[in-house]
């Protein structure tokens, strides 16, 4: 299965932090933001990476993360000219998305979760993930059954159908670029990606996973503070806390004269 992490858009709501870089390279605690992203995508055994970026800090991400050789994997970059929607990232990917599936992880996005089993055993349609929230509007929301079936998903409702989110973890399989191709920008001028899930779901072929663990959504001041709290007290992502002390131990040590 290839992997996408997409980490363009404008970081508006974090201005003016994102003023002169991307929200997706901002520091959480002691890691870029995309850190976690990528290891979430790596646990699940995902090693073939495509990075969606802005254009303007492109060359940054190249800097940070280079080939993928370092981490045991391998990247490609793909620029997106204007943030358009979620589900843009899927007309961008055809090539590199092939005749594979795919699964898309936001750059923004901090998960204690373990997807590996959940990707191991996706075979065919959507797999997508949800999870309960106090602030539901603030994101796709899937209204459930009393079976616990699926009957609905909608992007930023105004008045949310139930609690629980849809988070930014999504599996697709390769028909997934032909729809988002066939996609109708929505009211905001967005490829959405609840517009996709709606496609599956239609035809029977959506799953949902509720989630266990922690999740962060890190696109606001507030929540970006908490994501840092969360990393710093369950250690996460590429660098634990035991290598920086060691790094530190070793840039103290006096060098033999
Ligand atoms: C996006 C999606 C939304 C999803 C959320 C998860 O919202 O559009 O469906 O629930 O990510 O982080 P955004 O954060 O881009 O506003």
């Amino acid at each position: 299965m290839k992997g996408i992490i997409l980490a363009g858009g404008s970081g508006t709501r974090l201005n003016p932090l994102t003023r002169v870089t991307s929200k997706q390279l901002l520091p959480v605690y002691n890691q870029p933001m995309i850190y976690f992203p990528l290891s979430t995508l790596l646990k699940a055994d995902i090693r073939d990476i495509l990075i969606i970026v802005a254009p303007e800090h492109s060359g940054d991400y190249v800097n940070l993360l280079g080939s993928g050789k370092q981490f045991g994997a391998r990247f490609s970059y793909e620029v997106q000219d204007h943030p358009e929607g979620l589900a843009q990232a899927f007309q961008i990917a055809d090539y590199f998305i092939g005749k594979e599936s795919v699964a898309m992880i936001l750059g923004d996005n901090i998960f204690t979760h373990d997807f590996g089993p959940a990707v191991r055993s996706f075979k065919k349609g959507a797999m997508v993930f949800a999870k309960q929230v106090p602030d539901a509007q603030r994101f796709g929301v899937i209204e459930f059954d009393d079976k616990g079936k699926v009957i609905s998903i909608e992007e930023k409702p105004r008045k949310p159908k139930s609690n629980f989110a849809q988070v930014g973890f999504y599996v697709f399989d390769n028909r997934v670029v032909e729809y988002a191709k066939n996609l109708k920008p929505s009211w905001r001028n967005e490829y959405e990606i609840v517009d996709i899930d709606n496609i599956y779901l239609k035809n029977g072929e959506l799953t949902v996973e509720k989630l266990s663990g922690d999740w962060i959504d890190a696109g606001t001041i507030e929540s970006l503070h908490k994501a840092a709290c969360l990393v710093r007290e369950k250690g996460l992502g590429m660098v634990s806390e035991s290598q920086i002390h060691l790094k530190i131990e070793s840039v103290k040590k006096p060098t033999a004269k």
